[in-house]
């Protein structure tokens, strides 16, 4: 058995956890600054740096005791070398390198990106083997497979294929091509700033999902994205929240906006719902179905013209519930399977990154000691 430590800290979660073979998650810990960095409406880099410094040796330390192990029985540690913070990063990345190399062990860098899209394959697999003992059948994931990654930093649509290593016995590897991605806001990005907006707090994701649940989504109709032609797959969030801007602005709702931050400053309990006029609700019902609209028709235009086999959604905003929904039925719809992480391994976390390292190890894919953090790494060509 293959028994990895990964290590993430590229935002505002300092998290470590035990995976072996890549699908059986022994600890997942998970360290969150939101409420570090809520009163600000979005993650200070400098606060979160000196957060992951703080919580780095403990949260190893559990991940390690959870799963019920030495430093001594780890195989490998894999670690986030980008993309991400540079000064987050850097605090995982530094700590795992030492680790590597006080105890002797391989280190492995995983791209944050390959993570997210491992979060799935780990389920999957997990399922896998649980059926295999219960004699039941669980979906077998075939290749090749369009994956959406959509969080607070990225928004991005892959093309993953997986092929054997020829003469390496059970090693293979994932190749990643990337399809589009963001022009400038990540759609995450664009819920948390039409959140602060409204007064509605940080993160904005699960607050406007819930909100919008009692809105009229065909209540404003904002125009489409205008994509350059030929880039199908692309995706821009920026203009829609301007237009949200422009909205309250225009419909007099910025007064009821600001009291409701005032309210949330002073740790006033009102369920936020009741601080909510119809308008705003509205306005929030409609801004999610035209942004989980736009994700679900470039992806599965990707998924149709790449013939996939299945398709993954993954990152902190694959949790939303009209986002899971929508996917669900158009995928049933076209007979293709999807797959959404569990929502604790939807948001960034550790057990995703080890169980990236887990080909890379079979396949002996270690760095040196020189790994360096990069913020914009890419993934695939
Ligand atoms: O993957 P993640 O934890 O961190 C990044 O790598 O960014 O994603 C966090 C993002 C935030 O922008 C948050 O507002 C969004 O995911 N999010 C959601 C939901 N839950 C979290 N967005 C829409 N609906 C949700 N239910
Ligand atoms: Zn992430």
């Amino acid at each position: 058995m293959v028994r990895i430590l990964g290590i993430e800290s590229s935002c505002d979660e300092t998290a470590a956890a035990v995976v072996a073979d890549g699908a059986h998650i022994l600890s997942n810990v998970v360290s969150s600054q939101v409420a570090l960095h809520a009163k600000y409406g979005g993650v200070v880099p400098e606060l979160a740096s000196r957060a992951h410094l703080e919580r780095i040796l403990p949260v190893v330390r559990e991940a390690c005791e959870q799963a019920d192990l030495g430093y001594g029985d780890l195989d490998a540690i894999a670690v986030t070398q980008g993309p991400g913070l540079i000064g987050s990063l850097l605090v995982g990345l530094t700590y795992a390198k030492t680790m590597a190399w006080a105890l002797g062990k391989p280190v492995i860098g995983v791209n944050h990106l390959e993570g997210h899209i491992h979060a799935v394959l780990l389920e999957a697999q997990q399922k896998a083997t649980v059926a295999v003992a219960t004699k039941e059948s669980a979906p077998a994931i075939e290749f090749p497979v369009v994956t959406l990654v959509v969080s607070g930093g990225h928004t991005a649509l892959y093309h993953v294929r997986r092929e054997p290593l020829p003469n390496r016995g059970e090693a293979f590897r994932y190749h990643y091509r990337l399809l589009g991605q963001t022009l400038d806001d990540a759609a995450g990005e664009a819920y948390d700033k039409v959140a602060k907006l409204l007064g509605l707090g940080y993160p904005g994701g699960p607050v406007i999902d819930l909100l919008a649940r009692s809105g009229n989504p065909d209540a404003v109709v904002f125009t489409k994205p205008h994509i350059r032609r030929g880039r199908p797959y692309d995706f821009s969030f920026s203009g829609i929240k301007t237009a949200v801007v422009r909205r309250v602005e225009r419909n007099g709702l910025r007064a009821e906006s600001e009291e409701r931050a005032a309210r949330r400053r002073a740790q006033l309990e009102t369920p936020l719902e009741e601080l909510c006029s119809q308008q705003t609700l509205d306005l929030l019902a409609s801004f999610q179905r035209t942004v989980v609209e736009d994700l679900t028709e470039r992806t599965l235009a990707a998924a149709d013209d790449f013939e996939a086999r299945a398709v993954f959604v993954s990152g902190g905003v694959a949790a939303n519930s009209l986002l899971r929904k929508i996917f669900t039925e158009e995928c049933a719809i076209r007979g293709v399977p999807v797959f959404f992480p569990s929502v604790p391994l939807s948001t960034d976390n550790a057990a995703m990154i080890a169980a990236a390292a887990y080909p890379k190890f079979l396949a002996s894919e270690f760095a040196d000691l020189a790994l360096n953090a990069d913020a914009a790494l890419k993934l695939g060509v």
